[in-house]
């Protein structure tokens, strides 16, 4: 069985895309929304809450874990596989698989992400590290205005705030944050067409193909939620991605 764990519903947008690549993988979806958002949180608190929930999803019987959350990539680091008590060919964040993707493309990327992705700094050591520039963009409150079902209106204010005096022409926009996919015709909107839209779900979900796959061919398919406290917003999108799993979400404590 897959784990996959996020602050709340961003993850969805990476279950999507695994759904579509592995449909026979028993999967166990964790958002941990009493604890949302996680983007504006100090790395101590990040380390600890990644703790919790992959310790969560392994009690249950979880062999390999997805985080489908960006803000928490540093606690993730090789070095503290060790601390995790799991292997690094077990564990699959966001951030590896993005930067490979955009390692040997000739394109000018622009990253936007929660704060803390950004003071984290674990993308622009990556492109770094494979000789390429990255300019990013934190963008505060989107995350929690999208897990809490903010209105259209201020999901624009906060973008369009966000990318003020920005200048994004010409280069690929980068969601690094899993919840901002679920609301991509709002930054379309706000950018116009002036740059290409990159979900890096997409990246990451053909490496938990590659790596996973071979590991979960004898699933039934089965997909489970579990929420750390009741969330409207968060059932009405399960219930419009996987009807049939409408019914399949535990609150946990
Ligand atoms: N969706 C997560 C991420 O990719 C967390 C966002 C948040 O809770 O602030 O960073």
């Amino acid at each position: 069985m897959i784990g996959i764990f996020d602050s709340g519903s961003g993850g969805l947008s990476v279950l999507k895309e695994i759904r579509a690549r592995l449909p026979q993988a028993d999967i166990l979806y964790l958002g941990d929304i009493a604890n949302a958002p996680y983007g504006e949180k100090s790395q101590q608190e990040l380390s600890a809450l990644t703790v919790r929930n992959i310790q969560f999803l392994r009690s249950r019987g979880a062999a390999r874990i997805v985080s489908a959350c960006n803000s928490v990539s540093a606690a993730l680091a090789v070095s503290l596989f060790d601390t995790l008590d799991i292997t690094p060919d077990a564990l699959i964040e966001m951030v590896g698989p993005t930067v490979r993707h955009f390692r040997d493309r000739d394109e000018r990327v622009l990253l936007c992400a929660t704060p803390a992705t950004v003071r984290a700094g674990l993308y622009q050591q990556g492109f770094g590290m494979a000789g390429k520039e990255l300019a990013t963009v934190a963008i505060p409150e989107l995350a929690g205005a999208i897990e809490f079902g903010a209105s259209e209106a201020e999901l624009e204010r906060i973008v369009r705030n966000a990318f003020a005096g920005v200048s994004a022409e010409g280069n690929t926009l980068v969601l690094g944050c899993t919840h901002y996919p679920l609301v991509t015709p709002v930054f379309e909107r706000v950018l116009g067409g002036a740059v290409r839209v990159f979900d890096p779900a997409h990246a990451v979900s053909a490496r938990i193909e590659e790596q996973f796959g071979p590991h979960e061919a004898a699933g039934k398919g089965e997909l489970h939620f579990a929420i750390t406290k009741d969330s409207a917003p968060f059932r009405s999108r399960v219930a419009s991605l996987w009807p049939e799993s409408a019914d399949a979400i535990e609150v946990v404590q």
